[in-house]
């Protein structure tokens, strides 16, 4: 039996999510609901092969061999019949690292990129520090979920040809959307009209409540042979912070060029406790990852519930996949959460110019936790709505 209810304290482990605000307002009562990382233990399959690794005093250079490969190709044609080889994944430490890679490697300086807005703000900053455009898709939102604006995309793609690639995010950060196979199927021809790449993150694919994750190199040929998946059991087993991850690629080419980026810039090995953690999750962990999934679900349903109680004053998304809840105020309420809640949420503003309304709530956290973070939301809405 898996039960998530623990506490567990993670100030001053050099978490980023516990430590950062705590450190630096020096204030011991702040709740943050922030950072995409979860608050709840990794399984015990995972800490036994790290713990075993650990007891063997020589972390010397690790040859990670065909495993790594054929562990990634072997899950992901698993979970969602990829259709991959071992031949079809490629190295890498992180989604972020990834993402920069394609850009680097399949466009030019000044080109254009396309953002689903809003979208998850590093990939913001990934495409500015490259030299190339950000060009921001406003998404729509229809019957309470945001939705591609097709419409809008291809106006952008007429006015400007230097557009040459998309990066999605499915499921999508912040909104929790899942995006359905038709939606998939109809992007994936608007990209091959205007040959752009898709850079596709998948970092959230294992979070998927009521929906079916779908990647989008299945649903045509153009989609196979463009498409650069950035994939990792980092969001999926909360272990962000052993750095690993993985490119599903099938065009030749591009692996040939992904591959001799890879080693120019010295990437030429993972960390030996990583592998130890990415075959212990993948292989030995499925029946925690269900109990986890099945926790989360619950967890996302309470804050349904609480933000149908308040919704005169909350906006809410109620999200397909991820472990983030996307709601909108009437208002700008950041600094007062932080200031009168003590609670610390991304700020809507971090995703996109307009949403300075909006708050990203991460409910991957022990249900006491996350009942103490709607009873301090409940107190300042009952403020506002004093005022
Ligand atoms: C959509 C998305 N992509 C990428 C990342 C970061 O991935 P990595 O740590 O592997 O670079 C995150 C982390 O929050 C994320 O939410």
């Amino acid at each position: 039996m898996y039960t998530f209810d623990e506490l567990i304290d993670r100030r001053h482990t050099e978490s980023t999510k516990w430590d950062r605000y705590q450190d630096k307002l020096q204030r011991d009562d702040l709740l943050p609901m922030w950072l995409a990382d979860m608050d709840l233990p990794a399984s015990d399959e995972i800490k036994e092969a790290l713990m075993k690794r650990a007891s063997h005093p020589i972390y010397g250079y690790s040859d990670r061999g065909r495993l790594y490969y054929e562990v990634f190709a072997e899950r992901f044609q698993k979970q969602y019949a990829y259709d991959i080889t071992a031949d079809d994944v490629m190295l890498s430490t992180g989604v972020m690292y990834s993402i920069a890679a394609a850009i680097h490697l399949f466009t030019n300086p000044k080109d254009g990129i396309l953002l689903l807005m809003p979208c998850y703000h590093p990939f913001v900053t990934c495409v500015e520090n490259s030299d190339r455009r950000v060009i921001p898709v406003d998404m729509c939102v229809h019957d309470q979920q945001y939705e591609i604006d097709f419409e809008q995309l291809e106006n952008r793609l007429k006015k400007d040809d230097t557009v040459k690639a998309l990066i999605l995010c499915n499921p999508h950060n912040p909104s929790g959307r899942v995006f359905g196979y038709e939606e998939l199927k109809r992007l994936s021809e608007v990209c091959e009209k205007y040959h752009l790449l898709i850079i596709s993150d998948e970092i959230h694919s294992d979070f998927v409540y009521e929906a079916r994750f779908i990647p989008i190199m299945k649903v045509s040929t153009y989609a196979r042979q463009h498409t650069i998946a950035c994939v990792s059991p980092t969001k999926s087993f909360n272990l962000a912070g052993l750095k690993v991850s993985a490119i599903l690629v099938k065009n030749e080419s591009m692996k040939k060029k992904l591959k001799d980026y890879c080693s120019l810039i010295g990437i030429s090995s993972i960390n030996i406790f990583a592998m130890e953690a990415v075959k212990a999750a993948y292989l030995k962990s499925n029946d925690w990852q269900q109990a986890l999934l099945t926790y989360l679900k619950d967890n996302r349903n309470l804050i349904t519930a609480f933000v149908k109680r308040h919704a005169d004053q909350i906006v809410a998304f109620q999200p397909q996949g991820t472990y983030f809840y996307w709601m909108k105020f009437h208002t700008d309420i950041h600094e007062r959460l932080l200031n009168e809640a003590g609670l610390i949420l991304n700020h809507g503003a971090e995703f996109s110019s307009s949403c300075a309304a909006y708050e990203r709530l991460n409910f991957a956290c022990p249900r006491p936790l996350l009942q103490e973070g709607l009873r301090r939301l409940d107190t300042l809405l009952k403020e506002i709505e004093k005022e």
